[in-house]
């Protein structure tokens, strides 16, 4: 991982965690264009269903925090918000082909960890009475380990609960203190060893650099607890610093945020010490343990991505969001509810659905948002593979995406990506240049600059 490599590359240019990204949603899509998304769903690929469910709830608010999440001390307003999502469950079911399964369900939020159980099981007995699940299905949660006991982790494995994410950020009680976040409840590597010991894979940590306090060594010393605490996964978030969507953020300023150099230098060394540790780097902020599934997938060429993180072609379907904010992500477009939950809850009890915005691909788009996907997932863009799974042509892909070799001379000539007739293919560790990239085969995008955070 080379400094002056990242500096040459680090620019402005959206994750493309959706094409388009979310920022070009628009009102055009309401509630009934969302039913019939849904109905054209059943028809189309990948088959599979995912379920994300939203909880934007916390019993405490980080000031860092970047997530749509709001303090909620009120059981009456937990308990609508809970009705509400059991009646929009019921509602996305009808419409759904029975003959589909689901093969991944995801709790992000918010702190999904702090609801009390019972929530949680009758959420999860709702979706298996409604939907057919896949047996090997992925059943995973956010979880905030300030409000995990080990019991906790038992009884999420009693409902099927697999793969759990812990929110760590640091382990310095300082840092902590500086964005008004609880210690872990119980020391991470026993939680994560218990974990383990149920039978649950892929477990991750997710830290975050560039917080009032961190340092490039502190940092470092983060990463390599997290390795110590035997993660499967271990994601590096550069602190995204927002402070006209979330003033609470303002804070941190007084307290001191690192600069770019130390930002720069805290990622670095975290990168050497987790690689050097045993995980493998598989691009955007993500390390992962040889032997787990994205590692497996991401040397198969077949590494998935949505807004829930990386995935698996095995696992990841068409996925169909639930509660407020969530997103909607089907092979014909995006569709996202209303962020406000006093407004979801009401627009739900109203009208059973609660759709803010969205977007529905044309024809060509999806083939741009396939290439943009195959690119910044593994590294590899074959116009022939590319046009196989979508039943157009390598010709069609290339008018899509307005593709023109001499745009990319400069990657090529930097040694970073090779292009034949039919491919482009980039170099392993070239992965944090990949945004650059993409962006030359969006033909969206015009203002990059101005718009999107920077890669560290
Ligand atoms: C949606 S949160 C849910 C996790 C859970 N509530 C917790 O705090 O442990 C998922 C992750 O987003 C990351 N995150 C939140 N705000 C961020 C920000 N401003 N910049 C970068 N990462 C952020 C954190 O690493 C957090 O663990
Ligand atoms: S980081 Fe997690 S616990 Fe903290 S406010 Fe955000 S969602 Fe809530």
């Amino acid at each position: 991982m080379d400094i002056e490599f990242i500096k040459k590359y680090e620019t402005r240019a959206p994750r493309y965690t959706s094409y388009p990204p979310a920022n070009l949603f628009n009102s055009s899509v309401n509630n009934d264009v969302y039913k019939e998304q849904i109905t054209i769903s059943n028809s189309q690929n990948p088959q599979n269903i995912s379920l994300y469910v939203h909880i934007p709830f916390c019993p405490q608010l980080c000031n860092f925090c970047g997530c749509t999440t709001f303090f909620n001390s009120d059981k009456n307003r937990l308990n609508r918000y809970i009705s509400a999502l059991l009646k929009e469950i019921d509602t996305v079911a009808a419409l759904i082909d029975k003959k589909r399964y689901v093969t991944q369900v995801h709790w992000g939020g918010g702190t999904p960890n702090a609801l009390d159980f019972s929530i949680i099981k009758k959420v999860m007995d709702k979706f298996r009475s409604v939907f057919n699940f896949a047996p090997n299905a992925e059943i995973a949660m956010e979880c905030n380990p300030a409000y995990m006991d080990f019991a906790d982790i038992d009884n999420y494995a009693s409902v099927g609960f697999n793969r759990l994410s812990l929110g760590i950020q640091d382990f310095d009680p300082v840092v902590l203190k500086n964005i008004n976040r609880r210690e872990p409840k119980h020391d991470v590597k026993q939680l994560v060893a218990y974990m383990h010991s149920l039978g649950m894979k892929g477990i991750n940590i997710d830290l975050v650099y560039g917080l009032p306090g961190q340092t490039p060594e502190s940092f470092t010393a983060a990463a390599k607890r997290a390795a110590e605490c035997d993660a499967d996964r271990i994601v590096t978030f550069p602190y995204a610093h927002v402070p006209w969507v979330k003033p609470a953020q303002k804070v941190l300023e007084k307290l001191g945020l690192p600069d770019a150099d130390q930002k720069l230098h805290a990622f670095v060394s975290a990168n050497q010490v987790l690689t050097s540790s045993g995980y493998n780097f598989i691009g955007m902020d993500h390390y992962c343990k040889p032997d787990d599934a994205l590692s497996i997938a991401a040397k198969n060429g077949n590494l998935k991505r949505n807004f829930q993180g990386y995935c698996t072609a095995e696992t990841t379907g068409q996925v169909y969001g639930f509660g407020a904010t969530s997103i909607t992500q089907l092979h014909g477009g995006y569709i996202q509810n209303i962020k406000n939950p006093d407004l979801y809850i009401e627009t739900i009890e109203n009208q059973n659905l609660a759709v803010e915005r969205g977007y529905i691909l044309s024809p060509s788009q999806i083939i741009v948002r396939e290439a943009i996907n195959e690119l910044m997932c593994n590294g590899l863009l074959d116009f022939t593979q590319c046009a196989h799974k979508l039943g157009v042509t390598p010709d069609d892909v290339k008018t899509a995406t307005a593709y023109d070799p001499s745009k990319f001379q400069t990657f090529v000539h930097d040694g970073i990506l090779t292009i034949t007739d039919n491919a482009l293919t980039l170099r392993p560790n070239a992965f944090l240049a990949v945004r650059n990239i993409a962006v030359l085969l969006d033909p969206m995008m015009k203002d990059s600059e101005k718009m999107y955070s920077k890669t560290i």
